[in-house]
């Protein structure tokens, strides 16, 4: 194991049954208050591939995205849940365990071509990655990679994203 997976996985907080009885939710919030370990995967996520923008998916992924941004010199574009952004908008909709979910964009957010990497804090099933994915790709940029801090290995959601290169920081 590498010394940034090793440092990771010593900050992220097992929290059992939340949201519900029988999950064991990953707390990112030790990692993101310890600026040694922030900063070690701000710079990991931001020497993965030259890009033109960074997409930050809300809430939790805007955390990481946004200096993701700042650190490789790239535009930050928010993808955000339905209703949010003020301007014209793509949208997709995505399943969850009960019911499903709609992200937005902005129409005008990319330039023609631009490279993108997409950054969350958690891969799961893959369906917010793979819907922020082809939003970013009906507005006429170009993915060049999804990037999180953690995948959840055993729900496999990298299965869905067989055609992009998928870079998680330490696999649980
Ligand atoms: C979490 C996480 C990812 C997504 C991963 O966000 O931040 O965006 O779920 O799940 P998936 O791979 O199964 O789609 P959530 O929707 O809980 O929103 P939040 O960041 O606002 O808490």
């Amino acid at each position: 194991m590498s010394e940034l997976s090793a440092l990771i996985l010593d900050r992220i907080r097992d929290v059992p049954d939340y949201p519900k009885p029988g999950v064991l939710f990953k707390d990112i919030t030790p990692l993101l208050a310890d600026p040694v370990a922030m900063a070690a995967v701000v710079d990991e996520l931001a020497g993965l591939c030259q890009v033109d923008k960074i997409v930050g998916i809300e809430a939790r992924g805007f955390i990481l995205a946004a200096p993701v941004a700042y650190r490789a010199a790239a535009g930050f574009v928010p993808v955000r849940k339905k209703g949010k952004l003020p301007a014209e908008t793509l949208e997709e909709s995505y399943d969850l365990e009960y019911g499903s979910a709609t992200i937005e964009v902005h129409r005008d957010a990319f330039t023609p071509g631009d490279r993108v990497l997409i950054v969350d804090d958690v891969l799961a099933t893959g369906g917010t990655a793979k819907a922020a994915m082809e939003l970013v790709e009906r507005a006429g940029a170009e993915v060049v990679g999804i990037a999180v801090l953690m995948e959840l290995g055993f729900l496999k959601g990298r299965e869905r994203l067989p055609d992009v290169e998928l870079h998680s920081l330490v696999i649980v």
